[in-house]
């Protein structure tokens, strides 16, 4: 009889394949079938085991939900021929990109499923770059907001407007908007932010402006992308490539 199927639901971190966990590079090694993320780069998954089968999972721009029923789909038919099944995502897996969900939907359909915690780009883009998360006397807690237009067309901004740093992921897009709504929420213009582009990858960028300059359209950017708003920006030590590169707008 077929062993039961195990599915791995593992974070890859930011994209240095150094930054794997030890955990993630045993699990990929391995895997029977590895199915990834649109952020996970080609060097991590050279990393798996020569016979896996590879699949691209990547979320197509306004069809997520149908690729997601795309990814379930596979998955099911997976467990019934393979044993060890890497559901590999960016970061860390519980960290947006519909990791919850897909832990729910595979107990559910009765797999048995490890979470594989990875290092989320939410703290590493700014540990790689020498921004502190958090800094005696000037920042205490933080936050981490997901900047697609869905969530901050409806996100309580007044609330946010308490938190010392704040961190957007998939903010790129709507920079302008998030930059305003902070402000109309009392946050100064002056306030320093930074976006740090591709954190850990070939070409990081680190690029730092203010919320009065980001809301006036001034901050050229690409994602994948990490922008830290907040008063912690002006105590970052210039670490990383992104300081050789010495990028700023
Ligand atoms: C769907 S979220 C997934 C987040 C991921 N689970 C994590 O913990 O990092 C994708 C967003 O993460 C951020 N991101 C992921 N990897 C990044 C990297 N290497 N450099 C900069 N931003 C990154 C970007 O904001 C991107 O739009």
């Amino acid at each position: 009889m077929k062993p039961k199927p195990k599915v791995y639901l593992v974070g890859a971190g930011p994209g240095d394949p150094d930054l794997l966990t030890r955990k993630a590079l045993k699990v990929l090694e391995s895997a029977e079938a590895v199915i990834y993320d649109r952020l996970v780069p080609a060097e991590i998954l050279a990393l798996a085991s020569p016979a896996a089968m590879l699949v691209y999972g990547g979320k197509r721009q306004g069809e997520q939900d149908l690729v997601q029923a795309e990814i379930f789909d596979h998955i099911l038919r997976l467990a019934a021929s393979c044993n060890v099944i890497v559901r590999l995502k960016s970061g860390d897996p519980t960290v947006f990109g519909r990791g919850g969900e897909e832990l729910r939907f595979l107990t559910e359909h009765g797999l048995d499923v490890e979470v594989v915690p990875g290092v989320s780009s939410a703290t590493a883009a700014l540990a790689l770059t020498g921004v502190p998360l958090t800094y005696r006397g000037v920042a205490a807690s933080f936050a981490v907001v997901a900047g697609h237009r869905q969530n901050i067309l409806t996100i309580d901004w007044a609330a946010h407007a308490g938190i010392d740093t704040l961190v957007v992921l998939m903010g790129v897009e709507n920079r302008e908007l998030i930059a305003e709504s902070l402000m109309r929420a009392g946050r100064p213009a002056s306030l320093p932010v930074a976006f740090i582009e591709r954190a850990s990858m070939e070409r990081e960028r680190f690029v730092e402006s203010t919320l009065g300059e980001m809301a006036a359209g001034m901050v050229e950017v690409e994602a994948p992308a990490v922008l830290v708003i907040g008063e912690v920006v002006r105590k970052r030590v210039p670490i990383g490539a992104a300081a050789e590169a010495g990028a700023r707008k």
